[in-house]
């Protein structure tokens, strides 16, 4: 049955960005190297060749960005700090002339009605903690804390809502498992000792900032698709829960509940690998104000004894598919907002990412008509709205992104902005009927969700 869509009020309208994504200016105002200003700098690595020295250049367009924010009434902006703008060099200094950019930045929105809200870290580490063996080596702990710190004291009396890490999975795994992200590891042992070592570090950073800015809500961004079990085979829903626990939940349960969800077909071999040692599960323990939830896709799962780590392997849905290959499935963050709902105690939820890879170019009439993404999105509020009608407690939403940018691996090859981004021309805005149609949603316009999705 179809239902009309309500957000409660006060919902949060936002869209999202990363510094690495957008801002370009990679050497300027005394900013040291990351690990992606590297990976991409290195052939081979980004599919066109491309790189995010200039990006969209926000470092010194942010005045039209937040323009164009208020133009399309999004009452909240998402974007990230570049630790490596903060603290450039192993020298461990503070490079104030890279909080000045922040300080700028929220000045900005501040000015204009728009809410900030910053991410600690969105996968750009600098160079030198790498070198010094990055995510997998306990002397980020100190150091990720620290710079957290140095941005909380200086930023904090004008931020209400802090996210810590953007997706730990993702920089985890495709970093070093899959070796397509920076810094570029195809190591499963290393992964494993990488997941714990952020485990690790994350809950010392939400007691850093919860330090630095009693007042805030804490909490971090976690990627998360559904596991669909491919049959009701018990053996491909068991294949689907350790879906659910390899992506969505390791590094979240370890800091929520204590412990490590069974992902592995041999768990105990994997933790015996993973060098916890006494304590550190205590130290692990914290929690959150809030969880926030990037959602794109869903896995259809089966059960699949070859594969001797997790048992499973994904196969196609019958989906539309957008640019990137991601099948489209919006009941899927209906299930999703529910599962987390129940499993988390019924937390504050904010969908931080959410939106749809499509290349529409500007038509003939100057106007980008990129009517696929109109459709995501419009499914997805639906599915969220229902989700909020049957009790769920999602505060907020942020398109991903508010323009076309530096889409990782990808490059410039993925559009995912609500702003086309002419990166030939001086990196021109121009914003799409997506934009337009988000603009009107949060004015008012009506949308309907169908109650039978599943
Ligand atoms: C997420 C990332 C974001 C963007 C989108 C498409 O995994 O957090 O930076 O690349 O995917």
């Amino acid at each position: 049955m179809l239902r009309p869509a309500r957000f409660p009020a006060g919902f949060v309208w936002g869209a999202a960005t990363s510094a690495y994504q957008v801002e370009g200016a990679w050497q300027e105002d005394g900013k040291g190297e990351s690990i992606w200003d590297r990976f991409s700098h290195q052939p081979g690595n980004i599919v066109d060749g491309s790189t995010g020295d200039v990006a969209c250049d926000q470092y010194h367009r942010y005045p039209e960005d937040i323009a164009l924010l208020g133009e399309l009434g999004l009452g909240a902006y998402r974007f990230s700090i570049a630790w490596s703008r903060v603290v450039p060099d192993s020298s461990r200094a503070v490079n104030p002339a890279g909080l000045d950019y922040y300080e700028r930045l929220v000045d900005e929105l501040q000015a204009n009605g728009i809410e900030p809200y910053p991410t600690l870290f969105h996968w750009d580490l600098p160079g030198w903690v790498q070198d010094a063996g990055g995510w997998a080596d306990r002397g980020v702990i100190g150091a990720f804390s620290a710079y957290s710190e140095a941005v909380v004291r200086r930023l904090g009396d004008r931020i209400r809502t802090w996210t810590v890490l953007n997706e730990p999975e993702v920089f985890v795994n495709q970093g070093h498992d899959i070796g397509d992200h920076a810094p570029g590891f195809r190591d499963p042992d290393l992964t494993l000792r990488t997941s714990h070592v952020v485990n690790l570090a994350h809950a010392e950073a939400v007691r850093a900032v919860r330090a630095a800015a009693p007042r805030a809500a804490i909490g971090s961004a976690f990627n998360m698709d559904v596991g669909y079990p491919a049959s009701d085979d018990p053996r491909d829903i068991a294949a689907a829960e350790r879906h659910h626990a390899r992506v969505n939940a390791w590094f979240l349960d370890p800091l929520v509940h204590g412990r490590y969800p069974v992902a592995f077909v041999d768990q105990d071999a994997a933790l015996a690998r993973m060098d916890i040692r006494p304590g550190d599960m205590e130290s692990m323990a914290t929690s959150f104000d809030f969880i926030a939830l990037n959602m794109y896709s869903r896995a259809i799962v089966e059960d699949d004894p070859t594969d001797r780590r997790f048992g499973l392997r994904r196969i196609e849905g019958p989906g539309r598919r957008n640019s990137f290959g991601w099948e489209i499935w919006p009941a899927a963050i209906h299930r999703l907002v529910k599962r987390v709902d129940h499993d988390y105690g019924r937390p504050i939820l904010y969908i931080t990412e959410n939106g749809c890879a499509d290349g529409t170019r500007p038509g003939a009439d100057g106007q980008v008509h990129d009517t696929s993404r109109i459709t995501y999105m419009a499914d997805h509020l639906g599915q969220i709205a229902r989700a909020i009608d049957e009790g769920c407690d999602v505060r907020g939403y942020f398109a991903w992104s508010l323009l076309d940018n530096f889409e990782w691996a990808a490059g410039y090859s993925q559009r995912f902005g609500i702003v086309w981004v002419d990166f030939d021309d001086g990196a021109r805005r121009l914003v799409k009927d997506s934009g337009w149609w988000l603009r009107d949603l949060v004015a008012g316009a009506r949308l309907d969700y169908d109650d039978a999705l599943d």
